[in-house]
Formats: C-alpha cells, sequence, structure tokens
C-alpha cells in the first residue's frame, strides 16, 4: 500500500504549493533546513569543506547509490589525497581506483580536470559556478554543488533527486527550464549549501520514485501532489514523457533493456586470461574483461556455465553466463592474476573475480 495511505481524506489540507515569496516561504525553508540538520545522513563528504573532497563525493555520486560511493571514495582518496596527486597519476591507476563504479569517462574527466587546475589554476579550485563549470567535466550540476557547498554562493542545484521534489511539490510536469527556476526560488540563500543537499537528501530518502514516505514528508504540506491524490491506493510514482516536457505526469514505465552474454573464466598457474576492450570504445574504453563469446556456446566448448550473474549496465540488464575453460583462449592475454589489482578491469569482471575467489 501506498504509505500516503496513512492520511485520512478529511485531513488532507487544500492545495497549497511553495509560495514564491513571503512568510509562507520562509516556512518551507525552515522547515526542510530543520528536517535536515535532524536526519541527514552522515556521510564523509559532509564533514569537510575542502573542494576537492566536496567535487569527488558529487562526480562519484552522479548515476550511483551512496552505498557504492563510499568505499570507493575511501580508497580513491587514500590513494590521490589531493588534486596533485590525482594530476600526477597515470589514467591507468586513476580507472584501477574506478573500477566498480562505472561511467568510466567521469574517472578520466576527472584527471583532466585536476591537471587543469594544476596547470592553470595553481591547484586552487574556482570559487564561483560560472568559472567552475568551464573545467573538464564540470556541468552545470557540479558547479553548483560545489560552489554551494563549499563557497556558500546562492545557486541552486538540480539532479534527478531535486527534479522529483520540485515536480511532486508543484504537482504538474516543468520543463527543465521551469525546474532550474523553481529550485533556485526556493532557496535559502543564507544556508545555500544545506538547503540544496536537504533538497537532494529529501528525494533520495523519502520523496522516493516509487514508494513515496509521505507520511515523514517535511513539507507535505505544501505538496501539491500529495495533497491532490484522489485514491489512497494509489501510487505517485510519475515520470515525464520525453516527447512531452510540457505535458502531464505519467505512470512510469520500465525502459530496461535485457541482454545475455557468454563469456570464458580460463586461468591457468597464477595467470587468467583478460580482454582488453578498444581504447577508442564508447563504453569503458581500454579496460579489462573476460573473454565473450559471440553466442551461446554449444557442446564442444564448456556446456554448462559455472556461474550466471545478472548485471545492469545504465538501461541495460544483463545476464552473463560464465564458463569455466579453454574457449575463446585465443583472444585476450594472459595476465598475472597478481597484476589484476593494479589493471583497470570493469565493474562485472571484478563481480566474476571476486565471486571466483580470484581476487
Ligand atoms: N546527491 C549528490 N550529492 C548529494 C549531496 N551532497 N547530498 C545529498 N544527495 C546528494
Amino acid at each position: 500500500m501506498c504509505a500516503r495511505a496513512a492520511i485520512p481524506a478529511e485531513k488532507r489540507l487544500a492545495a497549497s504549493p511553495v509560495p514564491r515569496t513571503g512568510k509562507n516561504l520562509a516556512a518551507f525553508r525552515r522547515a526542510l533546513l530543520r528536517w535536515y540538520d535532524r536526519h541527514r545522513r552522515d556521510l564523509p563528504w559532509r564533514k569537510t569543506c575542502d573542494p576537492y573532497r566536496i567535487w569527488l563525493s558529487e562526480i562519484m555520486l552522479q548515476q550511483t547509490r551512496v552505498a557504492a560511493v563510499l568505499e570507493h571514495y575511501r580508497i580513491f582518496l587514500e590513494r590521490f589525497p589531493s588534486v596533485e596527486a590525482l594530476a600526477a597519476a597515470p589514467e591507468d591507476a586513476v580507472l584501477t581506483a574506478w573500477s566498480g563504479l562505472g561511467y568510466y569517462r567521469r574517472a578520466r574527466m576527472l584527471r583532466q580536470c585536476a591537471q587543469e587546475l594544476v596547470q592553470n589554476h595553481g591547484g586552487r579550485f574556482p570559487d564561483r559556478a560560472e568559472a567552475l563549470r568551464t573545467l573538464p567535466g564540470i556541468g552545470r550540476y557540479t558547479a553548483a554543488a560545489i560552489a554551494s557547498i563549499v563557497f556558500e554562493e546562492p545557486t541552486a542545484v538540480v539532479d534527478g533527486n531535486v527534479e522529483r521534489v520540485v515536480q511532486r511539490l508543484q504537482g504538474r510536469d516543468l520543463t527543465d527550464q521551469q525546474i532550474w527556476q523553481q529550485a533556485q526560488s526556493f532557496l535559502n540563500t543564507s544556508r545555500p549549501g544545506d538547503f540544496n543537499q536537504s533538497m537532494m537528501e529529501l528525494g533520495a530518502t523519502v520523496c522516493l520514485p516509487r514508494d513515496p514516505k509521505c507520511p515523514t514528508c517535511p513539507v507535505r504540506k505544501w505538496c501539491v501532489t500529495e495533497q491532490s491524490r484522489p485514491s489512497a491506493n494509489r501510487t505517485i510514482t510519475m515520470e515525464r514523457r520525453a516527447s512531452s516536457p510540457g505535458g502531464t505526469l505519467t505512470p512510469s514505465s520500465s525502459r530496461q533493456v535485457k541482454k545475455e552474454i557468454w563469456c570464458v573464466l580460463n586461468q591457468r598457474d597464477g595467470y587468467i586470461r583478460l580482454v582488453q576492450r578498444p581504447r577508442d570504445s564508447s563504453l569503458m574504453p581500454g579496460m579489462w574483461e573476460l573473454p565473450q563469446l559471440s553466442r551461446k556456446p554449444h557442446r564442444t566448448t564448456p556446456s554448462a556455465p559455472w556461474r550466471t550473474f545478472r548485471h545492469s549496465i545504465t538501461r541495460t540488464d544483463f545476464t552473463v553466463h560464465v564458463h569455466a575453460g579453454r574457449a575463446a583462449a585465443a583472444k585476450g592475454k594472459w595476465i598475472p592474476v597478481a597484476s589484476i589489482v593494479g589493471l583497470p578491469i570493469t565493474g562485472l569482471t571484478r563481480k566474476i573475480l571476486k565471486a571466483a575467489a580470484i581476487i
């Protein structure tokens, strides 16, 4: 049952969207910040004002869950404790530390950005969003996050969570530009970094896509979607149709694609067969993985899979059958198992090698 069913219909307030000005807006901001001060998750990047650490966390958190980021964040900072250390590192070392987080372009841009900071900015981050946006890999979101969290610039951030919060508060579908404008008008300008994080935190922990925890929401009295819900059992999962940015909110649908692949775990005498992806591949260029078979193996190759894994990359859900044995031995190179730790391997390969107790 939808969590919001706990609110009796007669107790629902008349719809009252967040006002753009005045006392009511101040009350909205206060309610959200108070909630954030009490309930925010205890995360390592919330204990620092170091722009390098904040930047790293924001890049890692793009498209990646907090739980997956935590361990990588710690290890990455141990290996590259400063902009200078990152700028001086070979690309493969950075990719290795990134391995398992996916979207490897982020790691390459991170290193490029560090080099640019060292070469042209004395190793220091600019303190304005506009200047931050000129750096490699720093877009509107990341620039606003760093500028507001580290330098208290009153500029709003919009990520997927904020977008959902704003749409639901307003109870209608908005264009990207309208969402940024709304987020900016909500912003508490005396604590912009905390306010931005409170919006993101609300989306990540309360205003969830499928099962929003409306009864615990600190700003529900300003939420048009929550208050205009016609039926207790309806969920408020909504998604904007790509083709109609100005249209109505529509029930979400799965856009995941399913794919089945076969690969070979071929090891002997402390070596394992791995293939390097083309350097110009659009996906995970230059990273190492198990050799793949072009189709399901027949009886002459290893038949029953040793194990089957599920693995998702962006919108594709892979079913991965791993066969132990010699098939596809001609592909790839023999890599000493002991050197895998310093090699950029794909997240799927890491998962398989861990399951096989190879790493
Ligand atoms: N998602 C990305 N960055 C975040 C932050 N600083 N706080 C909460 N959620 C986030």
